[in-house]
């Protein structure tokens, strides 16, 4: 299905974080943090060191609330329950913990990279139609971002249209990016001439074009339990890796560099890397490296980042 999910129906979404009824309640100690935080790092991947504790109190605050408990020692104790099961509490809570912060052309040298470098090499006469992910697409910024890159490239004339697929775990979020409305404010960092050629007014809000929304398609699909989805030819995932743990974001790096064909490129955030030397990517972009390019037949063995 173009311009949408071929998934389950996404939930409108719902404010994360319920102020001031949480205000009555205990505060979460140290100790009962720490508990939460061995919880969601077995359960979920996700690293949450004490300069994180803020925003996990937060969040837990909110959720405390929200379901109704009294005592964040009740909420502890069920929530520990829910998550041996995967319930629904605990799944509440893993999407609460996700960070959406996102933007157009977060990186514009990720997209003077894609378009002067990589697409011409790819995009050709006869050549096979191209496969590119936005891993983590958070609200679809990134998603939308690569196709206007796409569809301004000179290499795009020359062989078939490019597709994207934008992957996350969060329906909330996914939600957002199928919507494709974003308020004015949210376009800062999109080139005032791509405004009038991409977007058209509704509602208040600024909305996709057709011709951009055809190009990318939405999944929910979580990266920690696999990619199933075929191989691509390039692949952004950033910022996603960032919140895993070591463990699992070596994991994630094995799975990202067999999804990605033979010579084909990652491009992560600025504070996440491949540490290129005990791995199946070189780097590329250097100084500031952000581009990988997968070598070899065999299955990627990538070392930890030394951000890890
Ligand atoms: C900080 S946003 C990054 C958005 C965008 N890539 C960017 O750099 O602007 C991280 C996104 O990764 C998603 N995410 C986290 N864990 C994930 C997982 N296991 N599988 C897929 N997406 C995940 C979150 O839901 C969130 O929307």
């Amino acid at each position: 299905m173009r311009g949408g999910l071929d998934d389950r129906p996404i939930p409108r979404p719902r404010p994360t974080i319920v102020m001031g009824a949480a205000a009555l309640l205990d505060d979460l100690s140290a100790g009962e943090l720490e508990r939460l935080a061995a919880v969601v790092r077995e359960r979920s991947g996700l690293a949450f060191g004490e300069a994180r504790w803020p925003f996990l109190r937060n969040r837990a605050r909110a959720m405390v609330a929200r379901a109704g408990f009294t005592s964040t020692r009740r909420w502890l104790d069920e929530l520990v329950a829910s998550a041996e099961r995967r319930g629904a509490l605990y799944c509440e809570m893993e999407e609460a913990l996700q960070v959406h912060e996102t933007s157009f052309f977060r990186y514009p040298e990720h997209h003077g990279a894609l378009r002067e470098q990589i697409l011409p090499g790819l995009v050709r006469p006869g050549a096979p139609r191209i496969r590119i992910a936005s891993v983590g697409c958070s609200t679809g910024e990134e998603a939308y971002s690569i196709a206007m890159t796409v569809r301004e490239g000179e290499a795009r004339r020359a062989g078939p249209t490019p597709e994207i697929l934008g992957l996350d775990v969060s329906r909330q979020a996914l939600g957002l990016a199928v919507a494709g409305a974003y308020p004015e404010s949210r376009l800062g960092t999109v080139p005032h001439e791509y405004r009038s050629r991409y977007f058209v007014p509704a509602a208040g809000a600024l909305t996709v074009a057709p011709a951009l929304r055809q190009m990318v398609r939405f999944r929910h699909h979580d990266i920690r339990r696999g990619f199933y989805l075929g191989r691509f030819d390039v692949i952004f995932c950033c910022n996603v890796l960032l919140y895993f743990t070591p463990v699992v974001k070596h994991q994630v790096l094995n799975q990202l560099a067999d999804a990605l064909t033979e010579g084909g490129y990652l491009f992560l955030g600025h504070a996440e890397g491949v540490a290129p030397s005990e791995s199946s990517f070189v780097t590329r972009g250097l100084p500031a490296p952000f581009l990988y390019q997968r070598l070899g037949r065999h299955p990627a063995t990538v070392a930890l980042s030394r951000h890890a």
